[in-house]
């Protein structure tokens, strides 16, 4: 309570030492006033408002509190470590995304494009949290208490029950709930509120664990004149809740939308405040979401968390690799399996090829789910080394399921389906391959090869393509259902077709 005041009291005294400028996010010069023309370097919509505070009490505003009594200097073996001990959000996929658990103290940032699912998904970590005990404070600034809470009845309610195959429910109430019950005893605490000050009070009245903002891009500041969701409004509101989690000890998570260029700053300029960004992938087109840690100070990034969007909110995908593989499992030109591998897991994913000749001048090159960069070294080393002329071809490849596979071990998947889908041959049913290619055409070993061949074979695939290098130790004890196919480069596996 004494702390409560205590941090009150010297919150007031900042705001009352403050005024804004308008700096140049060109040029960085000050100005008092705000202008359309910057005018230092002459840039048109470059000044932004910042709140300055005198100089004396700037000390008090570090984005981590610092402990005052401790000397400037000392030896790093003197420090005494934080204790992070990190608590699970019920959430399993959730908990992998942020490296095991929520850290107390920790600012989280959850960014994706509107309506993918950011608000689903934390008010059912929310109430998974309350529903252990943990004090849980949802701040809304974009809907009203009352639509809040239609959409929580919704995720524990009938849209569960209509399931014909119940899913593992993420929602956490206790067995044989799911009627809506769990949310009339929810303890789970919320506020619609987008009045920064007033978000700052409510915290500390209420000295929650964890406190969700959603979403930042609506918090704003009433002594600021820029509209809300400016950048320095933006930059600002966040700086002084991580500051607050940071001197209150509860996880922050803040979630931003991903906005095009406009009015509304989008959360990348909050990148390097917080402790963890991850971002939603997939589209609304495809029923399975993506979250994955781009950033994160107390765990591995590229974790992937992923869960299937239903009627009754998210729920967890206990076998990705099966929900990513076409039903069908016959080959066909043009379609390769890979193991693909994203952080600690791995996932089997169909990479498709199509070739068409080209109608107009210039042939089209589209990529889907990889790099189209990478698709056009790719087609020259194909073209170089595998005599097959692409040049008059459109050629379209795409990653099956909306999935993005950013590693250079998916070379070998878009190399053999293109060559594929031009020759009309196909690889015998029950193969995956993996291996980066070298403009030489080489099969270059690409990492976590052991775990990909396991995958493979708890999936029930026989033979496995991949490099040379990689072949001697790729098969775990347990794996002795698939067969490993060691190639040398390109035109090795390029045999291997039908
Ligand atoms: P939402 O969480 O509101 O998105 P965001 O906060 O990222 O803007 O997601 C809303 C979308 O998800 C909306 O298009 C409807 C869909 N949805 C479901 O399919 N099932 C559900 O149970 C819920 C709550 C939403
Ligand atoms: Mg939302």
């Amino acid at each position: 309570m004494i702390m409560a005041k205590c941090v009150r009291r010297a919150y007031i005294s900042i705001v009352a030492k403050q005024h804004s400028q308008f700096v140049c996010r060109q040029c960085g010069v000050a100005q008092r006033r705000w202008a359309g023309k910057c005018p230092a370097c002459g840039e048109w919509n470059a000044l932004e408002e910042r709140v300055v505070r005198d100089a004396a009490e700037d000390k008090h505003r570090p984005l981590i509190p610092h402990d005052e009594e401790a000397p400037a200097v000392m030896r790093l073996a003197d420090v005494r470590p934080d204790q992070m001990r990190r608590y699970s959000s019920g959430i399993g996929e959730f908990d992998r995304v942020l490296g095991g658990g929520i850290v107390p103290g920790s600012a989280i940032l959850l960014g994706g494009d509107p309506g993918i699912g950011k608000s689903t998904l934390l008010l059912q970590v929310c109430h998974s949290l309350a529903h252990t005990g943990r004090k849980t404070l949802y701040i809304t600034s974009e809907e009203s208490l009352g639509q809040t809470r239609l959409r929580a009845e919704r995720l524990m309610g009938e849209g569960i029950k209509a399931q014909r195959h119940p899913p593992r429910r993420i929602n956490c109430g206790t067995e044989g709930e799911g009627d809506g019950s769990a949310i009339a005893q929810s303890d789970m605490l919320v506020s619609a509120q987008a009045n920064l000050d007033v978000i700052i009070h409510t915290i500390q009245e209420t000295r929650p664990e964890i406190v969700v903002v959603d979403s930042i891009q609506m918090v704003y500041r009433p002594d600021m004149t820029s509209s809300p969701g400016s950048a320095a409004q933006l930059r600002d509101a966040a700086a002084r809740l991580i500051w607050l989690a940071k001197q209150m000890n509860f996880a922050l998570i803040l979630v931003g939308h991903v906005t095009k260029e406009g009015a509304i700053a989008g959360p990348k300029i909050l990148e390097h405040l917080v402790d963890c960004v991850a971002y939603f992938e997939g589209d609304r087109f495809h029923s399975h979401r993506l979250v994955r840690a781009v950033k994160n100070r107390y765990g591995s990034t590229d974790e992937l968390g992923i869960f299937e969007m239903t009627d009754g909110g998210l729920r967890e995908v206990p076998d990705p690799s099966k929900m990513f593989l076409s039903e069908q499992r016959v080959s066909r030109p043009g379609s390769v399996v890979l193991a693909a591998c994203e952080g600690t897991r791995t996932l089997l994913v169909e990479v498709q090829a199509l070739c068409a000749q080209s109608v107009f001048g210039s042939a089209k090159r589209k990529a889907t789910g990889v790099d189209a960069g990478r698709v056009s070294m790719l087609l020259a080393v194909i073209e170089k080394h595998a005599q097959c002329v692409l040049g008059d071809q459109d050629v379209f490849v795409n990653v099956v399921g909306g999935v993005r596979v950013h590693e250079p071990a998916a070379d070998l998947a878009i190399a053999l389906s293109t060559f594929s889908a031009m020759t009309n041959r196909c690889l015998p049913t029950g193969t995956v391959v993996c291996g980066e290619l070298g403009l030489g055409s080489e099969l270059r070993t690409v990492h976590h090869m052991r775990q990909r061949v396991s995958e493979a074979a708890r999936v029930g695939f026989k033979r496995f393509l991949l490099p040379k290098g990689a072949a001697a130790d790729a098969k775990r004890k347990g794996d002795a259902a698939i067969e490993v196919v060691a190639c040398e480069g390109l035109n090795d596996a390029i045999r291997e077709l039908e």
